[in-house]
């Protein structure tokens, strides 16, 4: 068995619905396979209570991203692993949102100074040409003898030389150390707006260029009014709004989303003042 997070989002396969915690997105979809237990996330002694002479491995994201970018407490994920090693059990991260430099690292388990056992990622790994990959220690990948597994496309030259290329240049020196630099910069400066507008947002979080913000509005309103403004934002759960901005991003480009969510907040808060009056 597997223990897996609630509001933890891993894919839209059979599998992967099964280990993520969303009931929606299994509706319409089955028969579930089995072999999940769910836990509340960043809870190491619930994590503890659920392990059992058949659990095989936890599976955790590092940020939760579509569950509303949930950052854990900081010693989460060193205590996941201790537990891993205490269990003898392996510890898996889907970093497929977080990895690929995306929090300033090229995976943001760096940041907790572990080491998963297996790693999924995707989405940035090939900037932009769609590609996944899963990544294991040679004694986890034991298991996964030649012929075990396959894809018609796996491995493909395309896809590879475009992983190549993103690593080029993000692992090329002063990449990720500008990401982290640029994303403390965002992170400030939309401190600011929301110590603004009380009314609709009330938190930023998240790790890096990974940044969600936390609404007291209805967060679709707010995603509505930043394409007004020229600004794409994405809805997540929990009522947060996520930036994933590009990680070649200028300072001149953050002052101009942040520009347009000062003027979107402001914007709302005086929609609701007029609703208010009459
Ligand atoms: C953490 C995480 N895992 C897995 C996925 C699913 O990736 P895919 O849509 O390529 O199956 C996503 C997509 O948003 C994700 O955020």
């Amino acid at each position: 068995r597997i223990i897996s997070c609630d509001g933890s989002f891993h894919g839209r396969s059979l599998t992967d619905l099964a280990a993520g915690s969303n009931e929606k997105h299994r509706e319409g979809f089955g028969p579930m396979p089995e072999g999940f237990d769910h836990v509340p996330f960043d809870n190491l002694n619930a994590m503890r209570a659920a392990i059992t002479d058949q659990t095989a491995a936890i599976l955790v994201e590092p940020v939760q991203g579509e569950g509303g970018i949930k950052a854990p407490s900081p010693g989460f994920l060193k205590g996941v692993r201790e537990m891993c090693d205490e269990f003898g059990i392996l510890m898996v991260l889907d970093e497929v949102q977080t990895g690929n430099g995306r929090t300033g690292k090229l995976f943001a388990h760096e940041w907790a100074g572990v080491t998963p056992d297996i790693l999924a990622t995707a989405k940035g790994l090939g900037g932009g040409f769609p590609v996944g990959a899963v990544l294991a220690t040679e004694a986890a990948a034991k298991a996964m003898t030649a012929g075990s597994h396959g894809s018609t496309f796996g491995g493909t030259p395309l896809a590879m030389s475009a992983v190549g290329a993103m690593l080029d240049v993000v692992l090329a020196p002063g990449f990720l150390p500008r990401v982290d630099k640029m994303a403390r910069v965002l992170w400030d400066k939309l401190g600011a707006v929301v110590a603004k507008h009380p009314t609709v947002l009330t938190e930023v979080r998240g790790q890096g260029l990974m940044v969600g913000m936390r609404c007291a509005v209805e967060n679709s309103i707010l995603v509505g009014k930043m394409i007004d403004n020229g600004v794409l934002t994405v809805p997540a759960g929990d009522n947060v709004v996520r930036m994933l901005p590009p990680m070649i991003l200028e300072e001149s480009h953050i002052d101009e989303a942040v520009q347009a969510l000062d003027k979107s907040c402001a914007e709302i808060a005086a929609d609701m003042a007029k609703e208010k009056a009459g």
